[in-house]
């Protein structure tokens, strides 16, 4: 397997699928679509929905089932990056290589704009719901919205952790307990909505789910790596900021070299979990390298 061009070709589908979803028709509320489009197609490396068809694909080939999932999950990080980076928040101007949503726009079409994905996200499953062809598909989608709503909430928990705990001192617990929701929640759903919609069992699913927390524990810690010796440029969005802001992160608690021996750790030890499994999971332990060693 070439790991890159299968990337590719999942970003590719990624990207055409969400762009079926951007709205063009004009209207009094035009503005405020061509915002969200703005930010959900500003480019951004798709993860959450490959980690989702990716993962439905280790059961199944029929990968288009799970578009609508995909683009769902794309929506809700997309509103969660929107309001990430509001003035309230951590108040940055740039983000996907564009300003940020609301100094292209204003932070009341910002504000709205991520409220607007995330709704449409809910619209776009609760509609391939209730198109179930059976009673059997449509429980495993309803336990899939579960686990993206669950996501969600969990992600809001930990962006709050981040806010209330900005300028101050943090315990190595809440640390882990911030990053493991504000980011870890979404790709762990991404990863259980993969498998749920392809009908894995419940052990399958614990499995993954474990590979999934520790790649998304993993995934925060490089972000905060980043924002401390990241390139700007390649990133996208600024660096600096945390250390400016007060932020708690891995590199602000741990510093840099200890942070970057517990992202090897973490990284080794969902390859490990991944491995030990018995489908053909190449892809998944490529994407915890792909964590590990990516510069954007
Ligand atoms: C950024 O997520 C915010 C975090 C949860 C760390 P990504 O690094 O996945 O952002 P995009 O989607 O590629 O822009
Ligand atoms: C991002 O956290 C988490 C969410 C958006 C939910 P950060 O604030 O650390 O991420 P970046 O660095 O702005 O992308
Ligand atoms: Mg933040
Ligand atoms: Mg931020």
């Amino acid at each position: 397997m070439n790991f890159k061009e299968e990337l590719k070709k999942y970003i590719d589908i990624v990207n055409n699928e969400l762009q079926k979803y951007v709205k063009i028709k004009e209207c009094p509320e035009q503005v405020l679509n061509e915002s969200m489009g703005y930010s959900l197609m500003a480019g951004g490396k798709r993860l959450r929905p490959i980690l989702i068809i990716s993962t439905y694909k280790l059961f199944k080939n029929d990968i288009e089932k799970a578009f609508k999932f995909a683009v769902a999950m794309e929506m809700v990080h997309t509103f969660s990056l929107i309001h990430d980076d509001l003035p309230a928040i951590d108040n940055d101007d740039y983000r996907r290589g564009k300003l940020t949503n609301h100094k292209k726009f204003n932070e009341a079409t910002a504000i709205l704009a991520g409220d607007s994905l995330l709704n449409n996200a809910y619209n776009i499953v609760i509609e391939d719901i209730a198109r179930s062809k059976d009673e059997q598909e449509k429980a495993k989608k309803t336990q899939a919205l579960y686990e993206l709503s669950y996501g969600i909430d969990r992600m809001i928990a930990g962006e709050y952790v981040d806010t209330e705990y900005e300028g101050k001192k943090i315990s190595s617990q809440y640390l882990e307990y911030m990053h493991e929701n504000k980011t870890g929640a979404l790709i762990k759903a991404s990863i259980k909505i993969g498998a749920i919609l392809a009908g894995a069992n419940e052990d399958d699913i614990e499995k993954l789910s474990k590979y999934a927390e520790k790649i998304g524990l993993a995934f925060q810690i490089k972000d905060d790596i980043l924002s401390e010796i990241g390139n700007q440029e390649e990133l996208g969005k600024p660096v600096g900021n945390d250390r400016e802001r007060g932020k708690c992160t891995y590199v602000t608690k741990y510093g840099l070299e200890a942070s970057q021996k517990m992202l090897d750790d973490i990284i080794d030890e969902s390859i490990k979990i991944i491995k030990n499994y018995d489908k053909n999971s190449e892809f998944l332990i490529e994407l915890a390298l792909y964590i590990k060693n990516r510069n954007k």
